[in-house]
């Protein structure tokens, strides 16, 4: 149990090994190093509340492409804690996508901030960010290369660990299929695979390294059946690891594996809370309630977001 040492000693020998792995020309053959987070900016810290760490929370949020009038996601606000699970459901052009692109800091909110453990996502050096978040986008892209390349996400890592993560997306077993398994080119953006293989590739991708947070945009839309129920796996066991998962799917059997649902419509939050609550309310009225009834945490916002900053130091 790594927990009997101080995590200083761990982390003066990871630096010593980091070190050693520098004079020899291997560092990045190295799993990344255990890092802490990014401090938080004192804004954030400030506003963090009670002794509880909310990882994924923060000011609501809006967002409205550039050139256009109106908002796409419109005050959207909820929490997060560590090892939860959510869905995002909704109709198409909901906003869906453009939340996640929010959540793992592609996208800069027009109002409001996203913040991981405390820090704005914004404020993270990306390439730390790679190293915690874990990303499957909903149009799969991956690059010319070998499939053991593009689950290492294009640099170099010792193979037990692409191995690792082919095994919780459960495409191990088809990757060795292929003419020359893990060394097989894919073509440009993955054309020589059939588009279930490129999206249980980018879920390796986005599980490579085992990151804390791991985002998946209609992870299942192009799989079949046995597929699906291996991600189904994958999701039990991040949540055995603790893993913060954020998914988008309109497939009940996904949803049937989250702990809370937020239902978007027209860019803002129809409903959020426990699944079995919102499922009850949205896709099976008639299904008696089998759970307590919990709080919603949210409620649908409609008031205008304020400015970051303003939020930020309330
Ligand atoms: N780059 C863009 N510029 C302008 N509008 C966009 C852009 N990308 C997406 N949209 C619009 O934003 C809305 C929400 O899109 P999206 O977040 O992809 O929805 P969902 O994932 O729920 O289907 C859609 O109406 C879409 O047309
Ligand atoms: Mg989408």
């Amino acid at each position: 149990m790594l927990g009997h040492h101080g995590s200083g000693a761990r982390a003066g020998r990871n630096a010593d090994r980091r070190l050693e792995a520098v004079r020899s020309g291997e560092a990045s053959l190295l799993p990344a190093t255990d890092i802490p987070a990014p401090a938080a900016p004192p804004s954030a810290r400030a506003s963090a509340t009670g002794t509880r760490r909310a990882p994924l929370g923060g000011a609501r949020v809006t967002y409205g492409f550039p050139n256009t009038t109106t908002a796409i996601v419109k005050g959207v606000q909820f929490a997060l804690n560590p090892g939860e699970s959510l869905a995002v459901i909704g109709p198409s052009a909901a906003g869906k996508s453009t939340l996640i692109k929010m959540l793992i800091g592609t996208l800069a909110p027009s109002a409001g901030a996203v913040r991981l453990d405390g820090a704005d996502v914004h404020h993270w050096m990306r390439e730390d960010f790679g190293r915690y978040v874990g990303y499957l986008p909903q149009a799969v892209e991956l690059f010319e290369g070998t499939v053991f390349r593009n689950i290492a996400r294009m640099g170099e890592a010792h193979p037990e660990q692409v191995f690792a993560a082919a095994q919780l997306a459960g495409c191990h077993e088809m990757i060795m299929r292929l003419p020359l398994g893990y060394e097989t080119e894919i073509g440009e953006n993955g054309q020589f695979l059939s588009g279930g293989q490129r999206q249980l590739i980018g879920l390796a991708r986005a599980l490579f390294g085992n990151p804390k947070f791991v985002v998946l945009d209609e992870p299942n839309s192009n799989l079949d059946g046995e597929s699906e129920k291996n991600l189904i796996g994958a999701l039990e066991k991040l949540k055995a690891l603790g893993t913060t998962v954020v998914l988008v799917s309109h497939r009940p059997g996904l949803v049937q594996h989250v702990d809370l649902v937020l239902m978007m419509r027209d860019g803002a939050v129809e409903m959020f809370g426990p699944r079995t609550d919102v499922l009850n309310r949205v896709i099976a009225p008639s299904v008696p309630n089998n759970r307590p009834s919990t709080e919603v945490r949210v409620a649908k916002v409609t008031a205008p977001a304020r400015r970051e900053r303003s939020l930020a130091a309330s």
